[in-house]
C-alpha cells in the first residue's frame, strides 16, 4: 500500500469508525452526515461512481447478463455492493477485499432475494397474504432476516408489493394479491420484520420495497410489458403499498422494469423524485432492477449514455448489473447531462445506508461463522414456518365433509407433484435446502404413522406437452417428467385409487410455472390432469383435490365437479407437513384468498373492488341486455377475494354501528357477532368493507378497510369491533388531493368480499 493510501485509511478509520451503533441507526442520517462529508471529501469521482455499482456475484442469475471479474473490480473501487452471493464465509472474503485492498476501505453492502424466508422457507408471498395475520407476516420476515444475516446478507430485495389483478402474470405469486389495503398492511409488516427497530443489530437487515411502480399491471399479464394507467388509479389503487413501506421506514426502493406514463420507471424523474422523495418523503436509496438502465435502450429512449444520464437524473442511486453508471457517468457530466452534485447525492445515499447498517463500525458484522452454523434452519424456525404454512392454506370446498381425513385405512395419493420436494417451496427459494425438506407423501406418512397406509401413483405429468414442461423447469426446479404414456400413468393411478378408501389428488402447477418471466395465457388445470380427475371421480371413491400453484387458477370445472378443494399455492420448506396438518384436521384451515379466482381467463383483470359503471348488472342476474356483463359467463368469479372455509362454520349476526349520523372527526364503531356453529375451534377472518356511495369521482363498489382474525371455540359467539375515522374514508380526488367527502357510506362486514351484512350511515363534514 502506498504511504498516501495508508494515511487516507487512518483518516477514514478516525472519521467513520467511531460511531456508536445507536447513532448510526438514526434514520435522519444527521448523526453520520459529517462523517459522510469527510469521507466524500476524500473520494475521487471514480470512487463515488464505484459506490453506485451493484454487480451480480453470479451465484444466482436472474437476468440475461452476468457480471464478470468481480474481485478485480472490487479492488479497483468499482463496486458499491454485491448481490446473489451467499454464505458468511464467501461474503467475509469479498468484504475483506473491499476493506483491505481498496484505497478507502469502504465496506460493501451484500444483497439477496430473501423473498419468503431464507433456508427456512415460508409460503410464497401470495400464500402468505392468505394468512391475514400481520403478526405472523412480520414474524416470517423477522426470521428470514435472522437466518439471512447469519449467512452474511445485509439487504433483501423484499417486500414485493406490486398489486396485481392478472393471474396470467407469473409474478402475481411474489406479491400480496389484488388488494391495496391488505397489500399495504403486509408491506409495512414485512419492513418491520426485516428491519426491526435497530438496523445496526447483526440480525436485522435492510429491506427494499419493489418493484416501484405498477409492475403488476403489465398489459395482458405478460412479464415486463407496458403499463398504462390513469394517475387517479395509480394513487388510489397501486401506489399505497409502496407508500406504506416508505412510511414504515424502508431503507431502499427498487425501480420496476415497466414504463409508467410512457417513460421506463428507471428513467422517470416524476416517479423517483417527485412522487417518492418529494411527495412521500423517502430518504433512503433507489436501486434499479436487474440491468434496468440498459433495458431503457430497448425501450427506445436512447443509447447507453443517454439512459445512464436519464437514470441518474431521475433519482436512481444504484445500478444493478448494467455497469451503465460505472461507464457513462463521467461522460454524462462532461456533456452536461448530469451534474457531479447528482453523483454526490447518490453516493451519499449509498454510504448512508452502509452507516445505518453499522457496516462502517464492523464490516464483518454478518459474517460470524458460528451464527451460520446454529441460527439457520433451526427446529423452532421450521415449526413457525409449518404453522404459518398451515394458516395460509385455503379450504375452497368441502361439500360432503370428507375433510378432515381420518388417520386410518388406505389413502391413495395421486399427482405429479406429490413426491417432488424441490417443487414445494415455490419461486424464489434460492437458499432452500431441499435435502432436509419433505414431500407431500412424506408429510402424509408422518401424520398417519402406522395407523393408515399411503399408496402413491403419479397419475399424469404436470402438463401434457413436453416442450412446455421443459420451459417450466428451465430455472432448475425439475418436474421429473415420466416418460411412460399418459394412459399408463393414469391406469396405475386408477388401480391405486380403486384399492383405497379415499383419494387425495395433488393437482395444479409446477413451481416455476409462476415467478419471473413465467406468464401463462391459459390458467386452467391442464387437460391431462383434468382427465385424471374425471376418471378418479368415476371410481366412486371420495376425492380430495389439493391445488398447488403460484397464481389464482381458473378452476370453474373443478369447483363445479369436485366435492373437495384445498388451495395451497406453494407453502415453503415445511409444506409437506403443513398440508398433512390441514388434511387430517390437526390444524383447522383459516386462510382467505387475497386474489379473486376467475371463471376463465376472459374475465381477467377481475377484482372485487371494481367500479359500478353506469350500467351495472342487477344483483342476482347473470345476464341482461345493455348491462355490463358477458354473454357466455356470469360476472361473478368462481371464488371471491377474502373467501375461505373452515372445518367450523361461522354465522354473522347483529351488525351494529354506533350511530347512523356522524360529523367531522368523530369515530364510527362497528360491531358484529360471529358464532362458530360447528364443534371445533376455528379461526375466522372478519372483514370490514366500506362503500362511499356518492363521490366527486366514481368510487369502488366496496373497499376493504379492516379485518380481524379471531379464534372462536365451537358453539361460542364473539363480538368483533372496528373503529372507523374519516382518515379511513380518504381517497385521491381528480386533483390528486387526499380527501374524504361527506355523504352516505355503506358499511359491510362478512366472511369474504361477497357474503356480507350491510348497513348504511351518513357522515357530514
Ligand atoms: C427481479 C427482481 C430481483 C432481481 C435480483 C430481477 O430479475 O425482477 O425482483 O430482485 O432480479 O435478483
Amino acid at each position: 500500500m502506498r504511504k498516501i493510501d495508508s494515511i487516507y485509511v487512518i483518516i477514514l478509520a478516525v472519521l467513520v469508525g467511531c460511531s456508536s451503533p445507536k447513532e448510526s441507526s438514526n434514520r435522519s442520517g444527521s448523526s453520520y452526515d459529517s462523517r459522510i462529508d469527510s469521507l466524500m471529501a476524500l473520494m475521487t469521482l471514480e470512487e463515488k461512481v464505484g459506490q453506485l455499482n451493484l454487480p451480480a456475484a453470479g451465484d444466482i442469475n436472474t437476468g440475461l447478463a452476468k457480471s464478470t471479474g468481480i474481485v478485480s473490480r472490487i479492488k479497483e473501487g468499482k463496486v458499491g455492493g454485491l448481490f446473489n452471493i451467499r454464505t458468511a464465509e464467501k461474503i467475509r472474503q469479498a468484504q475483506k477485499v473491499a476493506v483491505e485492498e481498496t484505497r478507502l476501505g469502504i465496506p460493501l453492502i451484500f444483497g439477496m432475494d430473501v423473498i419468503h424466508g431464507y433456508k427456512t422457507l415460508f409460503p410464497i408471498p401470495l400464500g402468505m397474504s392468505c394468512v391475514w395475520d400481520m403478526d405472523l407476516v412480520e414474524k416470517s420476515a423477522r426470521l428470514a432476516a435472522s437466518e439471512a444475516t447469519a449467512d452474511g446478507i445485509a439487504w433483501t430485495f423484499s417486500p414485493m408489493v406490486d398489486v396485481s389483478r392478472d393471474p396470467r402474470w407469473g409474478r402475481i405469486s411474489e406479491g400480496s394479491g389484488e388488494d391495496t389495503y391488505l397489500g399495504s398492511q403486509i408491506a409495512a409488516a414485512m419492513v418491520r420484520g426485516y428491519q426491526g427497530d435497530d438496523l445496526t443489530a447483526n440480525n436485522t437487515m435492510m429491506a427494499c420495497v419493489k418493484h416501484y411502480a405498477l409492475y403488476g399491471a403489465a398489459e395482458a399479464g405478460r412479464d415486463y410489458n407496458t403499463v398504462d394507467m390513469s394517475h387517479i388509479r395509480m394513487y388510489n389503487e397501486y401506489f399505497p403499498p409502496y407508500k406504506a413501506a416508505v412510511d414504515a421506514g424502508v431503507g431502499s426502493v427498487m425501480a420496476s422494469f415497466n414504463e409508467v406514463d410512457g417513460v421506463p420507471a428507471t428513467g422517470s424523474k416524476w416517479l423517483m423524485t417527485e412522487v417518492l422523495r418529494n411527495q412521500w418523503g423517502f430518504d433512503g436509496f433507489v436501486v434499479t432492477d436487474y440491468t434496468g438502465i440498459n433495458e431503457m435502450i430497448d425501450h427506445g429512449i436512447g443509447d447507453t449514455l443517454a439512459v445512464a444520464a436519464r437514470a441518474l437524473d431521475a433519482g436512481i442511486d444504484m445500478d444493478m448489473v448494467s455497469d451503465a453508471l460505472l461507464n457513462q457517468t463521467k461522460k454524462a457530466i462532461e456533456k452536461g447531462l448530469v451534474t457531479e452534485a447528482q453523483v454526490d447525492a447518490a453516493c451519499r445515499r449509498i454510504l448512508e445506508a452502509k452507516f445505518k447498517l453499522g457496516l462502517f463500525d464492523d464490516p464483518y458484522k454478518y459474517c460470524d461463522l458460528e451464527r451460520a452454523k446454529t441460527e439457520i434452519f433451526t427446529e423452532s424456525n421450521r415449526q413457525v414456518a409449518r404453522d404459518i404454512a398451515a394458516e395460509s392454506i385455503v379450504l375452497l370446498k368441502n361439500e360432503k365433509g370428507v375433510l378432515p381425513l381420518k388417520k386410518s385405512g388406505k389413502i391413495a395419493l395421486i399427482g405429479p407433484m406429490a413426491n417432488n420436494i424441490e417443487n414445494m417451496a415455490g419461486t424464489w427459494s434460492v437458499a432452500g435446502d431441499f435435502e432436509k425438506s419433505i414431500s407431500i407423501i412424506e408429510g402424509l406418512k408422518n401424520a398417519v404413522g402406522e395407523n393408515a397406509s399411503i399408496q402413491y401413483a403419479r397419475g399424469c405429468n404436470v402438463v401434457p406437452d413436453a416442450d412446455l414442461e421443459s420451459r417450466i423447469s428451465i430455472f432448475g426446479k425439475p418436474t421429473n417428467r415420466d416418460e411412460r404414456s399418459e394412459e399408463a400413468l393414469l391406469a396405475e393411478a386408477l388401480k391405486v385409487a380403486k384399492s383405497s378408501d379415499v383419494v387425495v389428488a395433488i393437482i395444479g402447477e409446477a413451481s416455476e410455472s409462476t415467478g419471473e418471466s413465467s406468464s401463462m395465457s391459459n390458467i386452467e388445470i391442464p387437460e391431462n390432469q383434468r382427465k385424471m380427475m374425471e376418471d378418479l371421480m368415476k371410481t366412486g371413491k371420495p376425492v380430495v383435490a389439493v391445488i398447488l400453484s403460484g397464481r389464482p387458477l381458473a378452476i370453474r370445472w373443478e369447483a363445479e365437479n369436485l366435492p373437495t378443494l384445498v388451495n395451497v399455492f406453494f407453502a415453503g420448506s415445511e409444506a409437506g407437513d403443513a398440508i398433512a396438518d390441514v388434511l387430517f384436521g390437526d390444524v383447522n384451515p383459516s386462510g382467505k384468498l387475497s386474489a379473486t379466482f376467475p371463471q376463465n381467463v376472459g374475465q381477467v383483470p377481475i377484482y372485487y373492488n371494481h367500479k359500478n359503471t353506469g350500467r351495472p348488472l342487477p344483483e342476482g342476474k347473470w345476464f341482461q341486455k345493455f348491462r355490463s356483463n358477458y354473454l357466455d359467463i356470469p360476472n361473478e368469479p368462481v371464488y371471491p377475494f377474502g373467501y375461505g372455509l373452515s372445518y367450523s362454520s361461522f354465522d354473522y349476526s347483529n351488525l351494529t354501528i354506533s350511530s347512523p349520523k356522524l360529523t367531522g372527526d368523530q369515530t364510527l364503531k362497528v360491531s358484529v357477532d360471529v358464532t362458530n356453529s360447528g364443534d371445533v375451534a376455528g379461526k375466522e377472518v372478519v372483514q370490514l368493507y366500506i362503500r362511499d356511495v356518492v363521490g366527486s369521482v366514481t368510487r369502488p363498489v366496496k373497499e376493504l378497510k379492516g379485518f380481524e382474525k379471531v379464534l372462536i371455540n365451537g358453539g361460542e359467539t364473539k363480538t368483533v369491533s372496528f373503529e372507523i375515522t374519516p382518515e379511513d374514508l380518504k381517497f385521491y380526488n381528480s386533483d390528486l388531493e387526499f380527501v374524504w367527502e361527506p355523504g352516505e357510506f355503506e358499511i359491510m362486514v362478512g366472511t369474504n368480499s361477497r357474503d356480507v351484512l350491510s348497513t348504511s350511515m351518513h357522515w357530514n363534514k
